[in-house]
């Protein structure tokens, strides 16, 4: 499909609707399948994305359920986090990640991150480590793999348990293993535009422990066991037939899709590298879910973007000590702090920079140029 824009002006910098138009038949032909089924939640669709999921990333099983958010917290009490636990994570994330960790009453311990992906230091963690520690929360931050090697050495020196959370790095790889696959779970958004996204919301916890998976399939679902019994406290985070068939149409085209945010990266950091010395760096396995760029003057380096017809995103505007609900859990964040006042997204969606990639980058380069 050919991107039209509405507002003729401006290029935007994401925008879902041009992924779901190009399956567009294909996914009104599911959703008439689920209509006619008349079986509209924990269904078929639910069943084969489920297996379809665990085999594209090469796990046991997958656990459909309502949300990335709820991903985290339902994989962190399957492990048997607490409240009062303490679990480690990033100060560069969504707040979804914390917002995770304090919905199921653990205390959340938000550690510095570090060049150049900018996702969780493991030297910071180190530090962050008490007998109160459970688990570590690492985000595969715009797609990179955290340092999973150096965490599993923390995690297995003092017993945490490592649950990563994969919601901006669908298909990426870390030392050739699919993300997700190499801490006891992993956990997935499927929010609209993620790598991997439905038109709702929408998430999913892959592990390959048999006890783990079993908590997770009742705890989804008011902690039911097959008989139909409650065998433990539990929560409505079930994913409908709807969700399951769109992420069904899609999920044989995602490392397609990949394919393209990593060749886009790559065209960015050689067309921009003379002007900018602060390019995101090209890593085996990453996925580009953003292409942040660090800019002097963010705001009226995007202002002037925005006037040439480019619009930008950032990620994350407010470091997790601006949230009041935060602050009071964060350590010392001088990099996340640096992150959030000075990086900038520009597009990386393949849909808009298949047909708008030289317009996007000339502009891109003329502001750098006259910056
Ligand atoms: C790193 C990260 N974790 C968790 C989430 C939460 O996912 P959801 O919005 O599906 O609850 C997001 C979503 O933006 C995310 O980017």
């Amino acid at each position: 499909m050919k991107y039209k824009r509405e507002n003729k002006q401006v290029i935007p910098a994401a925008d879902p609707r041009l992924r779901f138009d190009v399956f567009r038949k294909a996914i009104l032909a599911a959703s008439d399948r689920v209509l006619d089924s008349g079986s509209y939640i924990l269904g078929e669709e639910v069943k084969n994305f489920e297996k379809a999921f665990a085999a594209y990333i090469g796990t046991s099983y997958c656990i459909a359920v309502n949300s990335g958010t709820d991903a985290i917290s339902l994989s962190l009490l399957a492990i048997g986090v607490k409240p009062n636990d303490e679990v480690i994570t990033t100060s560069v994330t969504a707040p979804a990640t914390v917002c995770a960790i304090l919905n199921i009453g653990a205390t959340p311990v938000i550690v510095d991150v570090a060049s150049p992906t900018y996702c969780i230091s493991p030297e910071a963690v180190k530090v962050a480590i008490t007998n109160k520690s459970k688990a570590i929360v690492p985000v595969h931050l715009h797609g990179y793999a955290a340092s999973l090697q150096e965490l599993e050495q923390l995690a297995q020196k003092y017993s945490l348990h490592i649950i990563e959370d994969c919601a901006q790095s669908h298909g990426a790889r870390y030392q050739g293993k699919k993300l997700g696959s190499i801490g006891i779970c992993g956990t997935f958004s499927f929010y609209p535009t993620k790598n991997l996204g439905c038109m709702g919301d929408g998430g999913a916890i892959i592990t390959d422990d048999p006890v783990i998976a079993k908590k997770l399939f009742a705890f989804r679902n008011y902690g039911i066991n097959k008989d139909g019994l409650i065998i433990s406290n539990g929560m409505n985070s079930r994913m409908d037939e709807l969700q399951a068939a769109i992420l069904n149409v899609q999920l044989s085209d995602l490392d397609n899709y990949n394919k393209r945010r990593v060749f886009y990266a790559k065209a960015y950091n050689v067309r921009l590298k003379e002007y900018s010395a602060n390019l995101p760096p090209i890593i085996d396995g990453s996925v580009y879910h953003q292409y942040p760029i660090r800019v002097e003057n963010r705001d009226e380096f995007r202002i002037k973007l925005l006037k040439s017809g480019v619009a930008t995103n950032i990620h994350y505007a407010h470091t997790m000590k601006h949230h009041p609900q935060f602050e009071k859990y964060c350590k010392n964040i001088p990099v996340a702090e640096y992150v959030a006042d000075q990086f900038v997204s520009l597009p990386i969606q393949p849909e808009i920079l298949d047909v708008h990639f030289e317009e996007v980058v000339n502009v891109v380069l003329q502001v750098l140029k006259e910056h």
